[in-house]
């Protein structure tokens, strides 16, 4: 199977702004590491906080460090001498219902498209869909960043199908397909392959240890998911770039013939 070069909407490049590369040094690395792992177009995503798009001056404040910050980004020579493409969109904390991201620098690479979290890798127990529904509703296409590692999903994952229902895109951290985030993320990882609930894989890059976007895409393909492998990590997330809607990527079948089912392939045992 021919692997085209990654694409990557998921990412925290940006020097001092949040959890992901604390100056410009950092940043020449983290995007020097992306790169060697095949990125050539990244969406860089820092996080910003639902709610205070409730408080317009405090918005208009942080939106104007994250336009500092990717200025720097982009005009560092040695970033621009990389060759990647370095785009701009947040990772939009869910901590009120109904966000306003009608400023285009809230949606990926300005596009209808929304990456979204909730608060503390926790599902809330009740009315998650609520927000989503509401971005719906605006015109807007959220995309769920990191199903797999929410702790209060169990193995059934039933908690997401309201999610699914009212319409998220859900996207998955290349490094929970190759254990980085351990066994549970791992094990939704693949369970979400397996239902056909993934559009997208991105690498959650937040400049320490290795974005896992190759290793991830390896060990698919090694796993006979290549053609997921990449829809998830080259084809749909280029189209999200171009603001297209995502191709379906087909779910895992559950009746493969034993003794080596997906699952098993994917954790490497026997
Ligand atoms: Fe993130």
């Amino acid at each position: 199977m021919t692997t085209g070069p990654a694409t990557d909407f998921h990412s925290h490049l940006i020097p001092g702004v949040d959890d992901g590369a604390a100056d410009l040094v950092e940043s020449r690395a983290a995007v020097a590491a992306v790169v060697r792992d095949g990125v050539m177009t990244a969406i860089t995503t820092p996080h910003f906080d639902g709610s205070l798009t409730m408080a317009p001056a405090m918005a208009d404040e942080r939106l104007a460090q994250f336009d500092a910050g990717f200025e720097a980004l982009t005009a560092d020579a040695e970033i621009t001498a990389s060759g990647v493409r370095l785009l701009r969109g947040v990772e939009l904390m869910l901590d009120i219902p109904d966000p306003d991201v009608s400023d285009p620098r809230l949606r990926l690479n300005g596009g209808r498209f929304v990456l979204v979290e909730y608060p503390g890798l926790r599902l809330p127990l009740a009315h998650a869909d609520f927000a989503i529904r509401a971005l719906r509703d605006k015109g807007w296409q959220p995309v769920l960043a990191h199903p797999e590692r929410y702790r209060n999903v169990d193995d059934s994952l039933e908690q997401l199908l309201a999610l699914r229902y009212v319409g998220a895109y859900f996207q998955v951290n290349a490094g929970s397909l190759v254990g980085h985030h351990g066994d549970f993320a791992r094990r939704h990882a693949a369970a979400l392959l397996v239902k056909g609930w993934l559009e997208y894989g991105s690498s959650d890059y937040h400049g320490r240890g290795a974005p896992a976007v190759s290793a991830a895409r390896a060990a698919l393909a090694a796993s006979g998911a290549g053609e997921q492998a990449e829809l998830l990590f080259s084809e749909n997330t280029a189209r999200l770039v171009r603001d297209e809607s995502p191709r379906p990527v087909p779910a895992i079948g559950r009746n493969e013939e034993e003794p080596r089912p997906f699952w098993a392939r994917l954790f490497g045992r026997r």
